[in-house]
């Protein structure tokens, strides 16, 4: 009996040691937990890999590392993602985005009306909350965590299907301004796609642990997200491995879709100066509004670009009511500037302002960390370079910082990082976002 007992304890310790050793050697588990950035016009989904230390950015099935906000509802189907931003000009009253600017909120009557009028959807107030209208072969309405429901189950089925397990742990990334409400919607949004939250961060928080911020030693940490239609600044303070929102400021009309409107403007104008009437046609002013998008963000590497663009004039004579021509202009990156000087220096507004709420001089911010495709802009950098007097921590793809840094705190929740310090936040629920728009 005596020596069964401790065959089996040697076959116990034999197993525990060969358990001990093999994980040395095997390959390391796959992560179990996603860091989802649910973005109010992109959305990405990373993992921190334990074994190299990197964090991925999980693809769709083009690779593309981030998908459009974006739901479209059909007949007979519900399309998230790029799928549905492809139906938004055959679909429009039925695809909806822009949720997370609902999401969570207590809304007037009036105030939605107000809202509703922007989209090509219809926005209805039900007892204080926002609801969309979708109209197929039936009526219904839906949520705003209903459409965060179906976007965040898509980047649930992109990470299963790329790590080959299956997710049901995630972290998850707000904005700063969000309160508990807005925080709940949200959680109960990755509930209906199966996903438990283990925790919700602040996407500045995000940003700075993309950076490694919350592992050296640093006190005063800017965030700069400049995206397409807002400006977000958010003064962080580090204490021990805590994260502080010190102050908030910001500008809800302020943003990339600004700087490509003065370029539109501006194209306009030449044409009407060169051929006597402005494009009216709606394909040339579509047209119009894709090559401008596209020189701006050209004129990020290039110093000049030259646009081309065949339009229909209409001259509204008889004989020839509609004249092809070709505008071709060179835009220079100087222009660019120009056409945007009084914008950019509105960036500056809320940066002061944070720095006055948070009693801070601009020389005690450690470091500045720049989130949103906009800060891309050479002028923005340089404006927020030459205000600090120091360069902004710019290696991190822009687009891709608040997911980088929620993957980085989900690998912490999943364990991959025994060691390492975790973004804890303190709530902040007396601050308030100051707006200047
Ligand atoms: C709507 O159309 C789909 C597909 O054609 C069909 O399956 C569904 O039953 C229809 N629903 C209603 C309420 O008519
Ligand atoms: C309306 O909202 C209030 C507060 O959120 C809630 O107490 C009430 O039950 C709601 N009424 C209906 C009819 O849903
Ligand atoms: C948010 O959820 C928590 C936990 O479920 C709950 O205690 C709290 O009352 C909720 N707060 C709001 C504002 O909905
Ligand atoms: C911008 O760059 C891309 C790739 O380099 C090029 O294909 C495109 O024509 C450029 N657009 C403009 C407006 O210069
Ligand atoms: C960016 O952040 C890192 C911390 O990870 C820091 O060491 C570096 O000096 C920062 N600044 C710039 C301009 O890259």
């Amino acid at each position: 009996m005596a020596g069964e007992m401790s065959i089996l304890g040697s076959a116990i310790l034999a197993l525990l040691l060969a358990g001990y050793f093999g994980q040395q050697y095997l390959p390391p588990p796959k992560p179990k937990v996603i860091g989802l950035d649910l973005g109010t016009t992109f959305c990405s989904v990373g993992v921190f890999h334990a074994g190299t230390g990197d964090v991925e950015v999980i693809g769709d099935q083009e690779g593309r590392k981030s998908i459009p906000s974006v739901v479209s509802f059909t007949a007979t189907d519900i399309h998230a993602g790029y799928e549905g931003q492809e139906l938004a000009d055959s679909n429009p009253h039925n695809t909806i985005y822009d949720a997370k600017r609902f999401i969570g909120k207590i809304f007037e009557p009036e105030g939605l009306e107000e809202e509703s009028s922007r989209y090509q959807f219809k926005v209805l107030y039900n007892n204080g909350s926002a609801e969309f209208l979708v109209s197929t072969n039936r009526t219904f309405t839906v949520s705003p965590e209903f459409i965060s429901f179906q976007l965040l189950r898509k980047m649930k089925k992109m990470a299963e299907k790329h790590l080959g397990v299956v997710v049901e742990k995630a972290v998850i990334s707000v904005p700063a301004e969000f309160d508990e409400r807005q925080r709940n919607y949200t959680i109960k949004a990755a509930r209906l796609a199966g996903l438990e939250i283990l925790r919700v961060i602040n996407e500045p928080t995000a940003a700075a642990m993309a950076y490694g911020l919350h592992k050296v030693d640093v006190s005063n940490v800017l965030v700069v997200d400049l995206g397409g239609g807002t400006l977000d600044v958010s003064l962080l303070n580090k204490q021990g491995g805590m994260f502080l929102t010190r102050a908030m400021a910001g500008n809800n009309k302020l943003g990339g879709q600004d700087f490509s409107q003065r370029l539109l403007r501006h194209t306009m104008e030449r044409i009407q100066q060169e051929h006597g009437t402005p494009p009216t046609r709606k394909e040339d002013i579509h047209r119009l509004r894709q090559a401008v998008e596209a020189a701006k963000l050209n004129l990020t590497f290039e110093p000049s670009v030259m646009l081309r663009i065949p339009l229909h004039l209409e001259t509204g004579e008889d004989p020839e009511p509609s004249k092809p021509v070709v505008f071709e202009e060179r835009i220079t990156r100087e222009l660019f500037e120009e056409l945007n000087a009084d914008l950019f220096q509105k960036i500056l507004v809320p940066v002061e302002r944070v720095l006055a709420e948070g009693h801070l001089d601009k020389e005690e911010v450690d470091e500045i960390v720049l989130v949103g495709g906009s800060t891309r802009i050479p002028r923005v950098r340089q404006l927020i370079s030459e205000y600090f007097s120091k360069d902004p921590n710019t290696s991190v793809d822009p687009d891709l910082a608040v997911v980088t840094g929620v993957a980085i705190q989900a690998g912490i929740m999943g364990g991959s990082w025994p060691l390492q310090v975790s973004a804890i936040e303190v709530p902040n629920k007396h601050l308030r976002k100051t707006n200047f728009s």
